[in-house]
């Protein structure tokens, strides 16, 4: 374990690179993600949030780097090799069967051999799973469709822990809802840090990462660009590293002053 680690630490990334031919959309990027812990990934479209999930998640190999999990240097080569790890990813798109109903969606494509589970049983383990996260959803047999934002962003974090995942990340979980709905959403967030999960929550919005994110790593042009304990830093701040602005409005209302111009 290096120093800068701390002791909890699930996963570390060092010198992650990763490039699509000329472009390259990550350069050395390290992160480190604890148990109990939330850190929340922002950046502009194009710094390479979507390439790091991706990463993690299996669907692209790093080009250069090293990837450390539960103590040991892991490949992540395909989806299977992080679900097996324990990374879990819930997509922006859900990926959700609109026409199927809760319990169906949640068990979706999971071979539990050498028994399948039961109606009963998967019925059980769904109000377990919902349980765990708090949350509100009315039935597990009514269909997709029939779910508000909030509750749908609920049922595909409840399927991605059915595998019992120690990091899950969570690819702009607020984006496409209302403030009722949002809020629920971060409730989720907290009870999963709760339960001992790192999470790592890709985000735009600066109220949400203020609002349940103990650090936030930013993301530049696919480079790191400053890594802040969420206590410590405003949001103005956390803009000026996203923006690679070296004077943010605070500063330049600050230096108006100073020259006695009106701010
Ligand atoms: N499959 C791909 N092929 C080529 N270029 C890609 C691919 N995926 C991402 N990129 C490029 O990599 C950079 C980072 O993209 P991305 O990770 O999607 O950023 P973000 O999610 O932060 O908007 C961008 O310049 C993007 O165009
Ligand atoms: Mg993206």
């Amino acid at each position: 374990m290096s120093p800068t680690q701390q002791p909890d630490t699930v996963l570390s990334l060092r010198g992650v690179s990763k490039n699509f031919g000329a472009v390259a959309a990550l350069t050395g990027i390290d992160l480190d993600v604890a148990a109990h812990q939330v850190v929340a990934v922002v950046g502009d479209n194009g710094a390479g949030k979507s390439t790091l999930v991706k990463i993690l998640s299996g669907v692209h190999p790093p080009d250069s780097g090293t990837i450390t999990f539960a103590g040991r240097v892991v490949d992540i080569p395909n989806p299977a090799a992080a679900h097996k790890l324990g990374i879990a990813t819930v997509f922006q798109d859900l990926a959700l069967c609109e026409n199927l109903n809760v319990i169906q969606n949640l068990f979706l494509g999971q071979e539990i051999r050498p028994l399948r589970l039961n109606d009963v049983a998967m019925e059980t383990r769904s109000w377990e799973l919902l349980r765990q996260l708090s949350a509100k959803i009315p039935s597990v047999r009514v269909p997709v469709a029939a779910l508000s934002g909030g509750q749908r962003q609920t049922v595909a974090i409840a399927r991605s822990l059915l595998g019992d995942p120690k990091i899950i990340i969570l690819d702009e979980p607020t984006a496409a809802l209302g403030v009722a709905q949002t809020a629920e959403v971060l409730n989720l967030v907290e009870r999963l840090r709760e339960n001992g999960l790192g999470v790592i929550m890709i985000s735009h919005n600066m109220a949400d990462v203020k609002a349940v994110a103990d650090k936030v790593a930013v993301l530049r042009l696919g480079r790191n660009n400053g890594v802040f304990d969420v206590g410590d830093v405003s949001a103005e701040d956390i803009i000026a590293a996203i923006t690679g602005a070296t004077d943010n409005a605070v500063s330049r209302r600050a230096s108006r002053h100073q020259e006695g111009l009106p701010s």
